[in-house]
């Protein structure tokens, strides 16, 4: 077999648009996928996530619509429907890759990947028996979920009782109790699924707040919001232990309970890097593969992107990553930025965010100014938001009348934000910002309103 261009060792969202990109400007390519093309983002992360927490929003129209003058009775949720919309959806999409490979020239190796060494010709992986040779080599194998060693928890995850972000959007049967441990980002997504739909939903998180480091008065938005869905919050809680029905956690030195139908665990994701003969190569690791601003590792030829870096663990992330990859293997001059990514949660209502909160900015000692509106600033968001609280702070860096981050909690926070995302990524300045046209009546205008309001 001839010599490759690139292998690219892992077909989730970093490896096949990586090997797209490349394919596309006449790298000779093959992408190594074990499972299926499109990775965690597709089967089992943002595009499945996606699917079911749309059904639960259209299913809450229908209990919240009366105050829109529209009367619904006798509505219901079929969650097997539910389940077989979202695997049509997903079937859909990894096709659309599939087809896309094909587009671009890029071979499809279906199969565990191995990494044998390194010859004269390139680096040498194995898949089923074949051996692949490539002049440069990507490594996007991903991460998997962190189980940490709760007792009970590896029993709880064999026999069902315990889910992860795989299982927990498989489930055909809606737990009555679901306990969920981590109030982060799947934490939050799938607990609102589930309370929409019925659960009792109990949120058992370490830290005093949820949703991570999103900007806390957000974060405390989202949270009242769902206390008032019912949501049982249990912060600063520490797990012990994982039992039949219930799971134990501490607060405040006392030994507490909740009991639960299922348990889902989402306390993070760490890199992968075993498993498939990274360390015949020598290459770095350091809780994820160390990589440069072109996403070289310490071996010359062997690059790195997407989650097994374990800077931000984000699909759309990952997409830039692997360009930058193979930009530089194209000899193109090219650098990943990190300040300007958007980051999202997906809850009902969204919370979009980009650059720095008034904390992380002043914690890097910078001089901000902090403007924040309610979202009731927008007409549409008013129309079409019976009770909403949503907010929105733009915050500024003083010195060069900047925009350094935007947060927001919102319907449409998910598509606005990139726009924020552009402000900073250009470097504009507020009074250039200010002639920017937004369309009216639009949720983002309020973003505008707050430009003006920039001192
Ligand atoms: P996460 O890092 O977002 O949240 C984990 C939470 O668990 C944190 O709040 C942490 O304090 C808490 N925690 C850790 N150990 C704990 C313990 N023993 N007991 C109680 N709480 C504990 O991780 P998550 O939600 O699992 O998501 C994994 C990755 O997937 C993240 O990197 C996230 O960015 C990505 N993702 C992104 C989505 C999006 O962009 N909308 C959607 C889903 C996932």
């Amino acid at each position: 077999m001839d010599t490759f261009d690139l292998i690219v060792l892992g077909g989730g969202p970093t490896g096949y648009n990586a090997a797209e990109r490349a394919g596309a400007a006449g790298l000779k390519t093959v992408v190594i996928e074990k499972r299926a093309l499109g990775g965690v983002c597709l089967n089992e992360g943002c595009i499945p996530s996606k699917a079911l927490l749309y059904s639960g929003k259209v299913y809450n129209y229908t209990k919240t619509c009366d105050h829109y003058g529209v009367h619904v009775t006798g509505s219901s949720i079929d969650q097997q429907a539910v389940v077989a919309r979202k695997n049509k959806v997903v079937k859909t999409l990894v096709s659309g890759i599939g087809m896309s490979m094909k587009k671009y020239g890029v071979t499809v190796a279906e199969g565990e990947g191995m990494i044998l060494g390194r010859t004269a010709e390139g680096f040498q992986v194995e898949v089923n028996g074949t051996v692949y040779t490539g002049r440069n080599l990507l490594i996007c194998t991903g991460s998997a979920p962190v189980v940490p060693p709760i007792p009970g928890l590896r029993e709880g995850l064999k026999d069902g009782f315990v889910m992860t972000n795989r299982e927990v959007l498989d489930l055909e049967k809606i737990p009555e109790k679901l306990v969920v441990i981590g109030g982060g980002v799947i934490g939050l997504e799938m607990a609102c699924y589930y309370s929409t739909v019925g659960s009792h939903v109990t949120v058992i998180e370490m830290l005093d707040h949820i949703a991570g480091p999103t900007d806390t008065e957000i974060s405390g938005i989202l949270m009242k919001n769902y206390q008032k869905l019912g949501i049982d919050f249990k912060l600063g809680c520490k797990v012990t232990a994982v039992k039949d029905g219930k799971v134990c956690y501490e607060e405040n030195g006392k030994e507490m309970e909740a009991p639960a139908d299922k348990v889902l665990c989402s306390i993070g994701r760490r890199a992968v890097t075993e498993g498939f003969g990274l360390e015949k190569l020598g290459v770095y690791v350091e809780r994820g593969i160390k990589t440069d601003e072109q996403m070289r590792t310490n071996v010359a030829g062997v690059y790195a992107a997407g989650d097994v870096n374990g800077v931000s663990m984000l699909a759309h992330t990952a997409y830039r990553e692997g360009e930058v990859a193979v930009n530089t293997i194209l000899g193109k001059k090219d650098r990943m930025r990190y300040n300007a990514i958007p980051s999202v949660i997906y809850t009902n209502p969204e919370v979009g965010a980009v650059g720095e909160t008034e904390a992380s900015a002043k914690a890097k000692g910078l001089d901000v100014e902090v403007v924040k509106l309610p979202m009731a600033y927008s007409g549409r968001y008013l129309a079409e938001n019976e009770g909403g609280n949503g907010i929105v702070k733009v915050v500024v860096d003083k010195k060069y009348h900047r925009v350094l981050g935007v947060h927001m909690i919102a319907n449409y926070a998910a598509e606005i934000i990139y726009g924020a995302a552009l402000m900073i990524e250009t470097e504009m300045c507020i009074d250039n910002l200010k002639e920017i046209v937004f369309p009216h009546p639009t949720v983002c205008e309020v973003i505008r309103e707050a430009l003006f309001d920039v001192k």
